[in-house]
This record gives C-alpha cells, sequence and structure tokens, in this order.
C-alpha cells in the first residue's frame, strides 16, 4: 500500500484527519504546510466556473488544475475528484482514473457513491488504484439539498452503504451533510477514516472548500466556518490600487525598471 494512503488511515483513532480543497498551485501550496489531504474537487464547477451544479465540469479541467496543484504539492496527500459520467461503468472508470493519474500524478481519486457503485470502487482498487469513497449528499447524483440519515430507514441505508464501500476497498471515505448520529455510528463501525463536512465532529477528519472557509465563494451554509472574510482584504487592496493609479501615485519612480 502506498505509505501516504497507510498514513491517512493509521491516524484513525488517534489524531484527527485535516482536509481542504484546491485549484491551483498557489493555494496548495499553502495548504500543503498544514493539511493531510488535499481535495481538487469538482466544486471548482460552481466556485470557479460559476456553474449552476458539479455536472458538466469536465475531465480535462480536472485533469488540468490538478497539474497546477500537484506542482503546491510535497507532502499532502493528493486526491482528484472524478467527474460525474466519467465512471458510470468498471471499463470507462478504470481508463478516465488512469488517465487522471497518469497525467496528474495525484495519489488518489474520489468518486460518489450512487448506492449502485461499489463494484467500479473494487474495480479500481484491484487495479492498485486508491479509491477515496463519498456518501451522504452527493451532489453528482442528488439534485435537493437535505440532510442525510434524519430517519431510521435513511440511518440504516447509510451505514450499509459505507460498509459496502469499505468492503470495495475504499481507504477512507467523505461523509457529507450526514446527521451528527448517523456520522458517528458510521465513523465507530468502519475501519477506514470517515471525514466530515456538514457532518459533525464525529468523524475522523474534517474537509472544507478552501474558497468558502476563507469567505471568497459567496456560498456560506451553516456548516461552514469562515476563517477570514477574504472578500473584504482584497476589495481593500483592489480599492487602493484603483485610487493610487487614478491618482498616479503607481508606479512610483521605485517600480521603473530603469533610472
Ligand atoms: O468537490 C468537492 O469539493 C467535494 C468536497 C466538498 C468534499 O467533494
Amino acid at each position: 500500500m502506498n505509505k501516504k494512503i497507510k498514513k491517512i488511515i493509521d491516524k484513525k483513532n488517534k489524531t484527527k484527519i485535516v482536509s481542504l480543497t484546491a485549484y491551483s498551485k498557489n493555494i496548495a501550496k499553502i495548504l500543503d504546510k498544514y493539511c493531510d489531504i488535499i481535495l481538487v474537487g469538482d466544486s471548482m464547477a460552481s466556485v470557479l466556473y460559476g456553474l449552476k451544479n458539479t455536472h458538466s465540469i469536465s475531465i480535462e479541467n480536472i485533469i488540468q488544475h490538478t497539474i497546477s496543484v500537484k506542482k503546491g504539492i510535497k507532502s499532502s496527500l493528493l486526491v482528484v475528484d472524478m467527474p460525474k459520467g466519467t465512471y458510470n461503468d468498471l471499463k470507462s472508470a478504470k481508463k478516465n482514473a488512469k488517465l487522471i493519474l497518469k497525467l496528474t500524478r495525484c495519489d488518489a481519486v474520489k468518486i460518489e457513491s450512487n448506492q449502485k457503485n461499489f463494484q467500479i470502487i473494487k474495480g479500481l482498487v484491484e487495479e492498485k488504484i486508491p479509491v477515496m469513497g463519498h456518501i451522504g449528499f452527493t451532489p453528482q447524483f442528488k439534485k435537493k439539498f437535505k440532510v442525510q440519515g434524519l430517519t431510521k430507514f435513511e440511518s440504516t441505508k447509510l451505514l450499509e452503504e459505507a460498509l459496502d464501500i469499505e468492503r470495495a476497498g475504499a481507504f477512507s471515505i467523505v461523509l457529507e451533510c450526514i446527521s451528527p448520529n448517523v456520522s458517528k455510528r458510521i465513523t465507530k463501525n468502519l475501519s477506514i477514516p470517515t471525514i466530515g463536512i456538514g457532518s459533525s465532529n464525529f468523524c475522523d477528519g474534517q474537509i472544507l472548500v478552501t474558497d468558502d472557509m476563507l469567505g471568497i465563494s459567496g456560498f456560506y451554509p451553516k456548516f461552514v466556518k469562515k476563517y477570514i472574510n477574504l472578500t473584504r482584504i482584497i476589495e481593500k487592496a483592489v480599492k487602493k490600487y484603483t485610487s493610487d493609479v487614478r491618482l498616479n501615485k503607481f508606479p512610483k519612480k521605485e517600480n521603473f525598471l530603469s533610472e
């Protein structure tokens, strides 16, 4: 097993796993100093490209951004989202996962569960492709946002789904917007780490979309903690630049390339 993957699994029940998303080298370089896992998420569809959901982001987009992110990473585990439609069957899943790994040199791919695609995970793992699972509110398959696991039926289904993903060979699993009790139950019953987003602190680790926690995406649901309002900070700098240019205060002599 890949050493970096083993390190992540070994953290379960010892120390929390820290994860964030990145879509570019400069951000990845900062995150790499602190994060265990960096995810090139298909959330880039809405966060970067302004699309209404994650469905139309292409594998070429994902690969291009991952190539950039990889340049900023020295130690974190680099996981890449497989876009919707790229793992509908095992043959295309293998072809597309191999393409992502080959062109980006990432460590693993992430696949959203549709409650039936466990064989895809198994098939990829058999090809020695490390896979992270993803259950709960899975934006590639569920249209309307809803907290997951609020009924007994749903909670049993989610636990079975998580166990099936573990049996298929995934090395960890994202729990998205799952109720605290169910997240706790899944985390207790699995031997692989759970990484929560909107799923309480009972998970083995946490992930957030970096642009959300930096206050630059404009999307701040209750489960996001805004650690800084970067929009305000950037705006302040841009405003100062604007006035400097208009008042002819920039560029100054010190910025000239000769004299
Ligand atoms: O696409 C993404 O950023 C994700 C995280 C929200 C887990 O899948």
